[in-house]
C-alpha cells in the first residue's frame, strides 16, 4: 500500500498518520496539508521524518494531479476539511469550497490515476439532530448547518462517484472526537485554553445539548479498519457510547483543572435554530469488520485536560495568533463583555 492522507497536520489526520505507520510498519505514506489556519507543522513533528510533504488544498486540481503524479497512492484518506460550525455560520464559502469542491477534486484524481481505495473521513451531523433514538447508515441526510451541509455534498459525491464510475471509495462517519492536539476552537479544546488561561468559558444556552463522544485513537483505528476491511461504495459510522450532555463533559474538565462551576458563562446561543439538540448512531456494521471502541470516556476527558496543561508550547502560539484572537473577539465579545 502507497498511503495519501490530506489533512495529516489536522487533529484527526495526525493521529491516523500516526497509527497507520504503528499498525502497516514500511507503509510509504505521504501526506498532504494546506497549513490554513488549523493545520499545524508541529503537530506533524514526530512524524515529519518517514512521510513526504505536499502542501497544498485538495480543492486546487493542479496540485492533487501533480502530488498523485509524484507520489503514486494505491490509497488516500481524506481528513482534509473545514469543520468548525460556528465558523461555519458566519461565513461558509471555504467550507463548500473544500467540503465538497474539494471531494470532487480528490474523487476525480483517484479514478483518473486507477486508486485502489480512497476513503472519505464524514461525519454524524449530515443526519441533522436526533431527539430520541439512532441513526444509522440508512438514515435519510438532513443537514442543519453550511458546515454539516458542505460535507454532505461531499458524501452524495462519494455515493454517485460509487454508481456512475465505480470509483472505489468508502465514507466513515464519526462521532464528536476529543484528544490532544485538537485545534482549540471546538468545545473541549477551547474550554481547556481557556480555564488554563484563568478566562471564563462560554456554555451556550443551558449546557443541555447532547453529544456522543469517541476518543481520537478510537476514531482512527475504526478508519482503519473501514480502510483495510470496508467495501467500496459503503457508508460506515463511526461512533462510541458516550453521549454526554455538554454541560456534564465541562464539569469533568472544570473537577480534574481543581476548578469551579463559577467559571462557566452561560451565554445566548449563538447558533440559535441550527443547533442540534442531539447526535448519536449506531454502529453494528463497523464493529462487524472487526473494530470496536477501546477507551475510557472520562478517563480520556482528564487525560486530554492534563495534555493541555503539559503541553502549552503546542497551543500558546496557536491561542496568541491574531486570526485566531479577531475570531474569538468577533464571535464571542458580545455575550462575553467583560470576561472576553
Ligand atoms: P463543537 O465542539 O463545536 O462541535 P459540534 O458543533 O460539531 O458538535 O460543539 C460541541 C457542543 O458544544 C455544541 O453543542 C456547541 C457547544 N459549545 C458551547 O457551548 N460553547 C462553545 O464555545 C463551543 C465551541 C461549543
Amino acid at each position: 500500500m502507497r498511503l495519501l492522507v490530506t489533512g495529516a497536520a489536522g487533529f484527526i489526520g495526525s493521529h491516523f498518520v500516526r497509527l497507520a505507520l504503528h499498525r502497516a510498519p514500511g507503509t510509504k505514506v505521504g501526506v498532504i496539508d494546506a497549513l490554513r489556519y488549523s493545520g499545524n507543522r508541529s503537530t506533524m513533528a514526530d512524524f515529519a521524518n518517514q512521510t513526504s510533504f505536499y502542501q497544498g488544498a485538495i480543492q486546487d486540481k493542479a496540485f492533487v494531479d501533480q502530488t498523485f503524479s509524484e507520489f503514486r497512492p494505491t490509497h488516500v484518506v481524506n481528513f482534509a476539511a473545514e469543520s468548525h460550525n460556528d465558523r461555519s455560520l458566519v461565513d461558509n464559502s471555504d467550507f463548500v469550497q473544500t467540503n465538497t469542491y474539494g471531494t470532487q477534486v480528490l474523487l476525480e484524481a483517484a479514478r483518473q490515476h486507477r486508486l485502489e481505495r480512497i476513503l472519505q473521513v464524514s461525519t454524524d451531523e449530515v443526519y441533522g439532530s436526533i431527539d430520541a433514538g439512532q441513526f444509522t447508515e440508512h438514515s435519510p441526510i438532513q443537514p442543519n448547518t453550511p458546515y454539516s451541509a458542505s460535507k454532505a455534498g461531499g458524501d452524495l459525491l462519494c455515493r454517485a462517484h460509487w454508481v456512475s464510475y465505480k470509483t472505489p471509495v468508502i465514507v466513515t462517519r464519526g462521532g464528536n472526537t476529543f484528544g490532544p492536539y485538537h485545534y482549540p476552537e471546538k468545545l473541549i479544546p477551547f474550554f481547556l485554553v481557556r480555564l488554563l488561561q484563568g478566562k471564563k468559558v462560554p456554555l451556550y444556552g443551558e449546557g443541555s445539548q447532547v453529544r456522543e463522544w469517541i476518543h481520537v485513537r478510537d476514531h482512527s483505528a475504526g478508519i482503519w479498519t473501514v480502510l483495510e476491511s470496508g467495501l467500496p461504495g459503503e457508508v460506515y459510522n463511526v461512533g462510541d457510547t458516550n453521549e454526554r450532555t455538554n454541560l456534564d463533559v465541562v464539569r469533568i474538565l472544570l473537577d480534574e483543572l481543581g476548578l469551579g462551576l463559577d467559571r462557566v458563562k452561560f451565554i445566548p446561543d449563538p447558533r440559535k435554530g441550527a443547533h442540534d439538540a442531539r447526535y448519536s448512531m449506531t454502529t453494528t456494521k463497523v464493529r462487524g469488520l472487526g473494530w470496536s471502541p477501546r477507551e475510557d470516556f472520562e478517563e480520556e476527558l482528564r487525560v486530554t485536560a492534563k495534555w493541555f496543561a503539559d503541553n502549552e508550547e503546542w497551543w500558546r502560539p496557536i491561542v496568541q495568533n491574531p486570526g485566531y484572537e479577531s475570531f474569538v473577539k468577533k464571535f464571542y465579545g458580545p455575550s462575553l463583555g467583560e470576561d472576553l
